[in-house]
C-alpha cells in the first residue's frame, strides 16, 4: 500500500509548513525569444533548429513567448498567481556573445531588469545559470566535449553572481545534466546533435568539473548564497520480476538517475553497472576527483514520470530498453509521458536516502494535456489534478521525514518545448503564439488559491 495517499486530506500551503518555497520554473531559450536582439550572439538551439527535420513542425525559438519583451507582464501574473518564487535562466549567449571575451552590456541591463522588476513585485528570483543554450562559437570549438569549457563556463558564472549576486539570493548552477549530455551529445536528438560515447563520455566529465567550478564560483563571489543544481529523475521499474529485467532496469537507473549526482556527492561514477561508461576513466586527470565534489546547499529534484525497463539485447552499451507508456494502457501526457503521481514519491526519498543531501526542492514538475480555448477561458482539469495527485505525494514523503522543501511548477506560460516545438503545452497559463495573448488556466487559478 506504499503508493496510496490519502484521499480525504484538502491539500493547504500550510501542511506543507513556513519554510517551503513554492513558485514556478521557466527557462530562457524556451521563453525570451529575441534571439539576435541587442548584441545576443546565436546558441547552439538557434543553429539546431534551423536544420531540417529537428524539431516537430520545423518550429523555432525566434520569438517563443516574447518574454525578452512582456516580462514586465509575465512576472505580474507570477504575483497574479500567487507565486512567490520565480526561476528562470541566463541565456550564456545574450550576456557573452562568443561564449568567452567580450561582455554585451546589454544583456547585463536585461537581466538586471528582470531581477528588478521582480523584487519590486515581490517575487523572488530564482537563478538557473546553464538552462541548455550553449553559445554557438564555443560549440565551434567542441563544446562540452572540450576540456576548456570548464574555464570558459565558471568564467560565465562568475559575472552572473558578479552582476546579479547583490539582489539574487537563490541560484542553481546546471539544468538536468544528464538530458542535455544524453539528448544532444549520445542521441542527437537535441542541441547541437552530436552522438555516440566518444561526444557523450568527455562531455559528462566536463559538465561535472563545470557545475563544481560554477558552484564554487558563486560560492566564493557570494558567501551567503542559496546554491543548488538541478537533476531529472524518474521512477524506474524493471517490466517483470526476472533477474535479467532487474538487471536492466539497474542500468537504466544509472544513466538516468545516478551518473551526475553520485559524483558531485563525492561517490564517484556509478560505473560497475554499465562497463562502456568507463570509458569516461580515459577523460579523467590527476586531481580532478577533487574537483567534482560540491556540498551543495539544496539538490533540485525534476521528475515528470516512471519508466518501464525491460532487458534488450539489441540496445549498445546498456543492454535496457523502455517499454513505451504508449504501449502500457496507462493514462498519458501530451509527451506521451505516463502519468503516475507516486514516481514523485518514490524520487524524494531515493534523493533523501543519500546522507549528503541536505536538502531538496521539487524545481520542475507539470504536464502537458491539449488545452483548448473556449469562450475565452481554458479549462484544465487533468493539469489541476495531475499537480493536486504529485503534490499529495511530495507531502506524503514530507510527513514521513523526507526533507523536501519546495515545489515548483513546470512552468508559467506555454513555450517551446525544445525538439517539440510548441505542441506541448505545460503552462498554467495558455499562450496564443499568434497573438501573444496570455489567459490563465483554471489549474493557474487553483494553484494560485492554494497558495493564497
Ligand atoms: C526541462 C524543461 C522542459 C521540461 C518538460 C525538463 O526536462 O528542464 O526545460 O521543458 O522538462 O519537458
Amino acid at each position: 500500500m506504499m503508493d496510496v495517499v490519502n484521499p480525504d486530506i484538502v491539500l493547504t500551503k500550510q501542511l506543507f509548513g513556513d519554510d517551503f518555497a513554492w513558485g514556478v520554473s521557466t527557462a530562457a531559450l524556451q521563453i525570451e525569444g529575441s534571439c539576435d536582439a541587442d548584441g545576443k550572439g546565436p546558441s547552439i538551439w538557434d543553429t539546431f533548429t534551423r536544420k531540417r527535420g529537428r524539431v516537430l513542425n520545423g518550429h523555432n525559438p525566434t520569438i517563443a513567448c516574447d518574454f525578452y519583451n512582456r516580462y514586465t507582464e509575465d512576472i505580474d501574473l507570477v504575483k497574479t498567481l500567487n507565486i512567490p518564487n520565480f526561476r528562470f535562466s541566463i541565456s550564456w549567449s545574450r550576456i557573452l556573445p562568443n561564449g568567452t571575451g567580450e561582455v554585451n552590456q546589454a544583456g547585463i541591463d536585461y537581466y538586471n531588469n528582470v531581477i528588478n522588476y521582480c523584487l519590486t513585485q515581490g517575487v523572488e528570483p530564482w537563478i538557473t545559470i546553464y538552462h541548455w543554450d550553449l553559445p554557438q562559437a564555443l560549440e565551434d570549438k567542441g563544446g562540452w566535449t572540450n576540456r576548456d569549457i570548464v574555464g570558459w563556463f565558471s568564467n560565465f558564472a562568475e559575472i552572473c553572481a558578479k552582476n546579479f549576486g547583490d539582489r539574487v539570493k537563490n541560484w542553481m548552477v546546471m539544468n538536468e545534466p544528464a538530458v542535455f549530455t544524453g539528448a544532444g551529445y549520445f542521441l542527437g536528438i537535441h542541441a547541437p546533435g552530436r552522438r555516440g560515447l566518444r561526444n557523450f563520455l568527455p562531455a559528462v566529465h566536463h559538465v561535472v568539473l563545470s557545475i563544481v567550478a560554477g558552484a564554487r564560483a558563486l560560492r566564493k563571489i557570494c558567501p551567503g548564497a542559496h546554491i543548488g543544481n538541478t537533476f531529472s529523475c524518474s521512477h524506474i521499474e524493471p517490466y517483470a520480476d526476472k533477474p535479467r529485467h532487474i538487471d536492466a532496469a539497474k542500468r537504466a537507473d544509472v544513466l538516468i538517475n545516478r551518473l551526475f549526482i553520485e559524483p558531485i556527492l563525492g561517490l564517484g561514477y556509478p560505473t560497475e553497472e554499465i562497463s562502456a561508461l568507463k570509458g569516461i576513466d580515459k577523460y579523467i586527470q590527476p586531481g580532478d576527483a577533487a574537483d567534482m565534489r560540491f556540498d551543495f546547499d539544496f539538490i533540485g529534484i525534476q521528475n515528470y514520470t516512471r519508466e518501464i525497463v525491460k532487458y534488450s539485447f539489441f540496445t549498445p552499451y546498456i543492454g535496457a530498453s523502455l517499454v513505451k507508456a504508449e504501449k502500457r494502457n496507462v493514462e498519458l501526457t501530451d509527451m506521451k509521458w505516463e502519468v503516475h503521481p507516486p514516481a514523485i514519491y518514490h524520487m524524494l526519498k531515493k534523493f533523501d536516502a543519500y546522507p549528503q543531501i541536505k536538502k531538496i526542492i521539487v524545481t520542475e514538475n507539470g504536464a502537458a494535456f491539449p488545452d483548448a480555448v473556449v469562450d475565452g477561458r481554458v479549462d484544465d482539469p487533468k493539469r489541476t489534478k495531475y499537480l493536486q495527485t504529485h503534490l499529495q505525494q511530495v507531502l506524503k514523503a514530507k510527513q514521513e521525514g523526507c526533507k523536501v522543501y519546495g515545489y515548483f511548477v513546470w512552468t508559467l506560460t506555454d513555450n517551446f518545448e525544445w525538439a517539440e516545438g510548441y505542441h506541448p503545452r505545460f503552462g498554467l497559463v495558455h499562450v496564443d503564439f499568434e497573438t501573444q495573448r496570455r489567459i490563465i488556466k483554471a489549474s493557474g487559478r487553483w494553484f494560485a488559491q492554494l497558495l493564497g
